[in-house]
């Protein structure tokens, strides 16, 4: 006890309701965004290896998840890619097709469950038989040409119905060539959500397995995402975006990265994402399938951790749970 006998920090945790009156951020259905897996392959739902409880759908599996996120009240989904290895090319071009896999599955969203938001990943690793995020020339990445397919990309996608799309590619100026493509395709209101600080990460493993691209993808991408030993870079890359207009950052991965939130909700107090990756949901749910963590009290923690680092939402594979627990109180 303090030498003030009156400096009791303990007094308002005494009960549940003076706990929650003094509480300092809550998370609530409103923050999440639900991360899926759409697939081009016949089976409606395939389950992912080191996912459990997280299945690729097919489109009507993924109509009937939109539509069950909006009865939970999630306001957003977000989709990648399953696609077909046969389907994949050096120069990605699947990536522009209008007609393709996640364009199609944004129709059938946006015509079943208009209410919902729809956010996709602007990328081409999905599309490359390399399984890098640019094309490239031998070895090498190449930047500007890139930002062209991305562009393109980013209209067809915005032309299906997409509210949101979300570069996660980390090219340099890949956002301005997406919000001047948007602008001159008559897209204004379609929203860019920026993976402004995105890091060459482990964490994304079970991803890479899931849409495929792990088994394809040569060496690593360390040219281009971020190096997870540092944070003042995250700072320019977010100015970067948002001076070339992103409406909204992201960092990814979340919980590694919470540092990172937090100095960017400081610096600039735009609205802020984390994405709650991959890695994380396997972790979590690899010691709850062992008994040894409670999976709701440490995902209810996971995400009100970003909540409390400063973000105003969350991408996470746990959102239909979340929102369920949320929704029982
Ligand atoms: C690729 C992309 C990745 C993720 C989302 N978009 C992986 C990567 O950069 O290889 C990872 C998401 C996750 O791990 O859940 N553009």
């Amino acid at each position: 006890m303090s030498s003030f006998p009156d400096l009791r920090l303990r007094r308002t945790r005494q009960a549940a309701w003076s706990r929650r009156l003094v509480r300092e951020s809550s998370l609530s259905t409103d923050d999440l965004i639900w991360a899926i897996f759409v697939s081009d392959q016949d089976k409606p739902r395939d389950p992912v290896a080191a996912m459990p409880g997280c299945d690729r759908v097919n489109i009507d599996e993924l109509v009937k998840d939109a539509r069950r996120a909006a009865a939970l009240g999630i306001p957003a989904i977000a989709l990648f890619p399953h696609i077909d290895p046969a389907s994949k090319t050096a120069d990605a071009r699947e990536a522009l097709n209008p007609n393709g896999l996640i364009p199609s599955a944004v129709r059938a969203v946006k015509a079943a469950v208009p209410q919902i938001g729809v956010v996709v990943d602007v990328a081409l690793d999905p599309y490359t038989d390399h399984g890098h995020d640019g094309l490239m020339e031998g070895d090498v990445i190449l930047n500007d040409p890139t930002l062209d397919m991305l562009a393109q990309s980013a209209v067809v996608l915005a032309e299906a119905g997409a509210d949101i799309v979300a570069p996660s590619d980390m090219m340099d100026g890949r956002i301005g060539a997406v919000r001047t493509a948007l602008e001159t395709a008559g897209h204004q209101d379609v929203m860019v959500m920026s993976y402004a600080a995105k890091y060459a990460s482990a964490f994304y493993g079970p991803y890479r397995d899931a849409i495929g691209t792990s088994a394809a993808l040569k060496g690593d991408k360390r040219t281009y995402q971020m190096d997870s030993a540092n944070t003042n870079e995250a700072l320019r890359e977010v100015e970067l975006d948002l001076l070339e207009g992103a409406d909204m950052v992201l960092v990814k991965p979340g919980m590694p990265y919470l540092d990172i939130i937090r100095r960017i909700k400081d610096e600039f107090a735009v609205p802020t994402f984390a994405y709650q990756v991959s890695g994380e949901y396997a972790m979590i749910t690899a010691a709850a399938q062992n008994g040894w963590l409670d999976e709701k009290r440490v995902i209810l923690e996971s995400l009100t951790a970003f909540k409390r680092a400063g973000c105003d939402g969350i991408i996470t594979y746990f959102a239909p749970r979340a929102a369920g627990w949320l929704a029982d109180g």
